[in-house]
């Protein structure tokens, strides 16, 4: 559920009206709503109620300081993947000790900033992450508390570049290695033994594949606890899919009830990892029609937001519904590709879309508010997306739209 509605003919988030937004703010623009937010953190923090557990967002999906702060009040983890997403994590009142810090590239010097801040977890993903962060917390005099991220090949059922958790991925240590590695840590005097972690894929869309992984992790820290190496806590990533068209993605309650089951009497910390299901549908990426074209073989809806705003239908043919902000019954529906400004033929947002529209119409491309902004890049010259939260019948400006002198900050030419 979320808070992007039509009010008296007009999309409303919350309580503001969007051409309301766009008179002051401009398009393109991203559109979040604070009470969509608030409603996807709680209901997977309430799912694992009754479990010892730990909701860490995955800061990759939306990284607005605004955003981060609205899930940091609420109590909200984090799951990040670099120093930068951690210095935004501490700038936006999180807490240090509930990040979990994955990725397969750590640098000595992210984790010398991790520990020294004191975060909750490192997510190794490979043996020579071992011997590098042990390496650093020695160095140190610190030890570093650290969860091996298994990759147990499943097959997530999800598009090839979001599925993670299969042997040719370059993610996680293979299940078969995963003792092995789990000694090593443990023969490693400054590294703590947490956890197991995993994460096999995002937009999943049933639950077999997490369960199927679930099974065989619980196998492992069995076999684990025989050998004295005691698991704490279970990290099952993130990934839980969302509706973008007719998908029916299971309720975190159905996907928490399941773990709850497998888990028996372990007395396992469990933590997850979302981040599409708490900001996909809590945001909108609002643009204007410039053009209609009429060519002999397609109509085109020509608009000022691209695949530079919003990369996802070009880089996976992914299909986000595209609606009007104020839909009209005075002009024909006609069948449109909604398509950008950028000079690529992959440069659009939708396809075969039938809409009722005319040049000088706002769009709401829904389902933007995880992995459009944070994906979105300046190719074309093409300053980044002012972003805006609503809270109520407040609108605040999040992230001011980039000026065009800030295209070339940092950039210098040559002396005469
Ligand atoms: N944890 C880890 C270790 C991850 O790699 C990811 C996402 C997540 C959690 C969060 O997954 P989510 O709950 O959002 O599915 N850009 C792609 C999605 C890439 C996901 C990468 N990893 C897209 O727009 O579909």
């Amino acid at each position: 559920m979320d808070h992007f509605n039509l009010q008296d003919g007009v999309l409303h988030a919350e309580a503001v009206a969007i051409p309301d937004i766009v008179a002051t703010h401009g398009t393109p623009c991203f559109i979040y709503s604070r009470a969509t937010l608030t409603r996807h953190y709680r209901v997977f923090d309430e799912a694992l109620g009754g479990l010892e557990h730990l909701v860490c967002y995955a800061v990759k999906a939306n990284s607005n300081l605004a955003v981060l702060n609205v899930l940091a009040r609420l109590g909200s983890g984090f799951d990040i993947v670099s120093v930068g997403e951690l210095e935004r994590v501490l700038e936006a009142g999180g807490a240090p000790d509930k990040i979990v810090f994955s990725g397969v590239g750590k640098t000595e010097a992210e984790m010398a900033r991790a520990l020294d801040v004191g975060i909750k977890c490192f997510n190794v993903e490979s043996l020579a992450e071992l011997e590098r962060l042990n390496a650093v917390a020695a160095a140190k005099g610190v030890r570093a508390p650290v969860s091996l991220r298994i990759n147990p090949d499943v097959d997530a059922g999800t598009h090839p570049y979001i599925a993670t958790g299969l042997k040719d991925n370059k993610f996680g240590i293979d299940i078969a290695e995963a003792d092995a590695a789990f000694e090593r840590a443990r023969d490693l005097p400054a590294l703590d033994i947490f956890g197991l972690d995993c994460h096999i894929g995002s937009q999943l869309t049933t639950l077999p594949p997490f369960l199927d992984a679930l099974d065989r992790l619980l196998v492992l820290i069995d076999r684990l606890a025989e050998r004295d190496i005691q698991i704490r806590h279970l990290d099952l990533g993130g990934g839980l899919g969302i509706r973008y068209q007719a998908e029916e993605p299971p309720l975190p309650a159905a996907y928490a009830d399941a773990i709850k089951q497998k888990l028996g009497d372990r007395g396992l910390e469990i933590l997850i990892e979302p981040g599409r299901a708490i900001a996909g549908n809590a945001g909108v990426l609002v643009t204007r029609v410039e053009f209609l074209k009429q060519q002999p073989a397609k109509h085109f809806a020509i608009v000022d937001a691209a695949m530079n705003d919003l990369i996802r239908p070009t880089l996976y043919n992914a299909w986000q519904n595209i609606v009007p902000v104020q839909p009209r019954e005075d002009v024909p529906a006609q069948r449109y590709d909604i398509v950008g400004p950028v000079c690529e033929s992959g440069d659009w947002l939708g396809r075969d879309r039938d809409l009722a529209i005319a040049p000088g119409d706002l769009l709401a491309v829904r389902s933007a508010g995880a992995y459009g902004f944070t994906m979105s890049s300046n190719y074309n010259s093409r300053p980044r997306a002012a972003e805006v939260m609503v809270d109520c019948e407040t609108a605040y400006l999040v992230r001011a739209r980039e000026s065009i002198t800030d295209l070339w900050r940092g950039e210098t030419v040559l002396p005469a």
